[in-house]
């Protein structure tokens, strides 16, 4: 099978080559990424220089190169997207472009040539619950998205279930909680802070910290994928979460745990306008309609893991670092 993923040497993406190389090595993988800020050649290493995967840069909102790569390929993995809520609210048109035009330009290289689609999505789309609320998200609540990040990625998963039902193209969705893991960009909240420590610099907590989210392993979330391509229903939505709701608070204080630090020692900064309160996901309807089940079972290895990773590679993320904390310094965050 000739398997084409957009943005997939970004962090989700280029885990999904690297699993999908090791479970499924009979995939011919074939990525195209802008290679914008978020993107890392090193992060596709060593299949890169073998040649076992092909990168070809571009973005997907560029309709004459999207229809010569989804032409030539079986299957289409859309992880392409812009994903920092902090920088849609300092600059989104990046997320109109690469979020709902290039999910468009893609839907319509796939109608074009009758190819599969997997779209990937976020939890983001349907808003925030409150702290005490007793329902989780699932398949039936109502997009309600706050960014603008948010709401380029509703848009596009409208886009998907629009070109489903008017075109009949074959494809699924799927909605998936906060991922943390190694290959993650520095700016996001867990590896912003991993390697603040590694620094010697306090975490940063927005806000009261209280804010919470429901983490999942990378490996976690893209083995459900590999599931959704393999047993998913066309035409379906899919949401993916490990049950890890979490406090940003109680993240930073197993960090510093499991880095040596004082739990205290990270400091306040200003909140994030706008800031979901609560993300929480069921995915009752994933684990009976297909055999996946999350492997890190228990977040602190998970973090764990994570930290050797971002220990073991700091040429990778050195540059990165820089560059968005001079963007975090602009914004008083
Ligand atoms: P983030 O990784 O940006 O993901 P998202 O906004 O998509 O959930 O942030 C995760 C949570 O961490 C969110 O509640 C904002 C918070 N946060 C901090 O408290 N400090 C930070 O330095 C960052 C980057 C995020």
């Amino acid at each position: 099978m000739r398997v084409l993923v957009t943005g997939g040497a970004g962090f989700i993406g280029s885990n999904f080559v690297l699993r999908a190389r090791e479970v499924r090595p009979d995939w011919q993988l074939t990525v195209i990424d802008s290679m914008t800020y978020a993107a890392n050649r090193a992060s596709l290493e060593p299949a890169l220089s073998t040649r076992e995967v092909t990168l070809v840069e571009g973005n997907v909102a560029d309709a004459q190169l999207v229809d010569e790569l989804v032409a030539a390929n079986d299957v289409v993995v859309h992880f392409a997207a812009e994903s920092h809520n902090d920088n849609s609210l300092d600059s989104p048109w990046p997320f109109v472009e690469s979020n709902v035009v290039g999910t468009f330009q893609l839907l319509e290289a796939v109608r074009r040539h009758d190819r599969r689609l997997h779209h990937i999505s976020t939890d983001e789309v349907y808003g925030d619950l409150e702290l005490d609320d007793p329902e989780r998200f699932t398949e039936r609540t109502p997009v309600n998205p706050s960014s603008p990040y948010s709401a380029t990625k509703a848009g596009a998963d409208l886009l998907v279930r629009a070109w489903i039902r008017s075109f009949g193209i074959r494809a699924t969705l799927s909605n998936c909680s906060n991922n943390y893991g190694p290959r993650q960009h520095v700016e996001k909240f867990i590896p912003r802070q991993i390697t603040g420590i590694l620094e010697g610099t306090r975490p940063k907590l927005y806000g009261s910290g209280r804010n919470v989210r429901d983490w999942i392993h990378v490996d976690d979330h893209n083995d459900a994928v590999i599931a959704i391509l393999e047993q998913g229903r066309l035409g379906e939505t899919y949401l993916i979460g490990a049950d890890g709701e979490r406090n940003n608070r109680d993240i930073v204080t197993m960090l510093l745990e499991l880095m040596g630090r004082p739990t205290d020692w990270f400091d306040h900064v200003n909140d994030r306008p706008g800031h979901d309160l609560r993300y929480a996901i069921d995915a009752s309807k994933l684990r009976r309609e297909t055999d996946w089940r999350p492997r890190y079972q228990d977040l602190r290895d998970g973090l764990a893991q994570t930290i050797d990773w971002y220990r073991a590679n700091e040429s990778w993320w050195t540059d990165a670092k820089v560059a968005a904390e001079r963007t975090y310094a602009r914004l008083g965050r």
